[in-house]
């Protein structure tokens, strides 16, 4: 093993001990350590900046404890209430404890009813970078037994949203995936890429090009938060929107947009 991957091994270890980034793919936590760095030199350097990076991509969206296995028992005990309104208003609680999904919850009712109402029933789906939104299952206009694959890069929240999903009738599963990486998969209906292009560019600007390159889907939802993290709102929405038609630009996809209050979405079909 050369000393450089060595350096490596111990950044990633590091950065493990740490509560917040615990959980977060060490193979994740290695590729952003290691462009880090080449940038900085030294390990101490490294890390710090490193773990930065980490908190404006993944950290800053979790402002607390993730209570998983509470908030399981709770979902089995809404799974059983004759009643689905009892499932639904136990996902929005905790979907509130993941910032980006928390946001479209004022939204929520409109949002998959708006942007997908010509598309239902969906036989398939994959959420890129998807936070807590599988628990908005419920919301989506999906087939019985649909197949869900969900993506992002805390393994304690994939067994989480794992276990959900076997918990409501879709073929779900949630894996550990840096999609920074994502190679043409498996093709389906629909691929979700919520408010992740400006997420993944942090990283990687050629994140949202690489992303529809290799997204093999019928449709793609698409969008960009309305307003900052702190909540800036100036020029944003007409910032992604440039910007989102330079990069969709060439690629023959017909276009639907849809404004909400905290988010901007563009459904793209292949033609
Ligand atoms: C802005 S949030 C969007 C969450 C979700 N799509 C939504 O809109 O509710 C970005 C998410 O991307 C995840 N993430 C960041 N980098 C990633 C990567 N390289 N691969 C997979 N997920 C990533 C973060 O953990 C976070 O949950």
């Amino acid at each position: 093993m050369g000393r450089s991957e060595t350096v490596l091994d111990d950044l990633v270890r590091s950065i493990r001990l740490s509560p917040k980034y615990k959980y977060v793919a060490p193979e994740f936590i290695r590729s952003v350590g290691k462009i880090e760095l080449t940038r900085r030199g030294n390990l101490k350097a490294a890390v710090k900046a490193t773990k930065n990076k980490l908190h404006q991509i993944a950290g800053a969206y979790l402002p607390g404890r993730m209570a998983y296995d509470v908030w399981l028992r709770r979902l089995a005990d809404a799974t059983r209430s004759a009643d689905p309104g009892v499932l639904r208003s136990t996902c929005v609680e905790i979907m509130h404890h993941h910032i980006s999904t928390r946001e479209r919850l004022p939204i929520l009712d409109a949002f998959y009813a708006t942007t997908l109402a010509d598309l239902g029933p969906i036989h398939s789906v994959l959420d890129v970078a998807c936070g807590l939104n599988p628990l908005a299952i419920p919301w989506m206009p999906l087939a019985d037994r649909a197949t869900y694959i969900a993506y992002d890069i805390y393994e304690d929240m994939v067994a989480f949203l794992s276990t959900f999903m076997g918990m409501v009738p879709v073929r779900g599963k949630a894996e550990v995936h840096d999609v920074l990486r994502y190679r043409p998969g498996e093709h389906v209906e629909l691929a979700l890429l919520l408010k992740t292009i400006p997420c993944l560019e942090q990283v990687d600007k050629e994140a949202g090009r690489r992303l529809l390159d290799a997204i093999d889907a019928d449709h793609i939802l698409v969008s960009f938060p309305a307003h900052s993290l702190g909540g800036r709102r100036k020029g944003m929405v007409a910032h992604y929107e440039e910007s989102f038609y330079k990069l969709i630009e060439g690629r023959g996809y017909s276009v639907w947009r849809y404004e909400f209050a905290s988010e901007l979405a563009f459904l793209l079909s292949v033609r």
